[in-house]
């Protein structure tokens, strides 16, 4: 399996731990690769609806997140919570895949399983409105949705954060080897 990690997070923080965690806990023989938006140069898509035509007028960085896409099983979104919502980096990223929804020949046509991970300064974070964003994200470009997870409360404390991350790698990659097993069995 091929893993895509995109990180809409500054390359010091919390999120950014908590992904080389995760990356750390998945099977080693899985294949893995984390995009940090930070350091790349993604314009707002400005919903002309230029890319109906096959081509975005934008011709950034993006092209490198397509590429990655195509080829993951597994996309991760990572961000740390902002507002209740996703950082504008990841939303920047998310908004931008218009090119795909309208051109979808542009990726290989398989199975995708798709969540994020995430966290949050309060111990009890309202993320309702990530699980929406990144969701309909995934069921729109014809995913499969995997349980999420935020660690929450980290304006007190990020003791236990990166294990948490690790064991929720163990946990998904588990997970993602018995549903791919049963689809194969059938
Ligand atoms: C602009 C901004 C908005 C935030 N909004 C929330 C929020 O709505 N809920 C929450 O629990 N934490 C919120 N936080 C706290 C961050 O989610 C938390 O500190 C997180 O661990 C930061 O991750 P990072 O170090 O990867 O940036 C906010 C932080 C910032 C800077």
């Amino acid at each position: 399996m091929r893993v895509l990690v995109i990180s809409g997070a500054s390359s010091e923080g919390n999120t950014s731990k908590q992904c080389q965690a995760f990356l750390s806990g998945l099977p080693s023989d899985w294949e893995s690769e984390l995009v940090s938006v930070g350091g790349l140069r993604i314009a707002h898509c400005e919903g002309c609806n230029a890319c109906r035509n096959g081509r975005c007028r934008f011709d950034d960085d993006m092209c490198q997140i397509f590429g990655s896409f195509d080829k993951a099983d597994i996309v991760v979104f990572a961000t740390p919570v902002r507002f209740n919502s996703p950082s504008s980096q990841i939303k920047t990223v998310m908004d931008r895949f218009q090119f795909l929804w309208n051109n979808p020949g542009a990726v290989a046509k398989k199975r995708r399983y798709m969540t994020f991970i995430g966290s949050a300064g309060r111990a009890i974070p309202d993320v309702r409105p990530l699980i929406s964003a990144f969701r309909s994200f995934c069921l729109g470009f014809g995913g499969t949705w995997l349980e999420h997870h935020v660690f929450a409360g980290t304006d007190s404390s990020t003791a236990g954060m990166e294990e948490v991350a690790r064991n929720y790698a163990v946990g998904l990659s588990e997970t993602v080897t018995a549903m791919e097993t049963s689809s194969a069995d059938s």
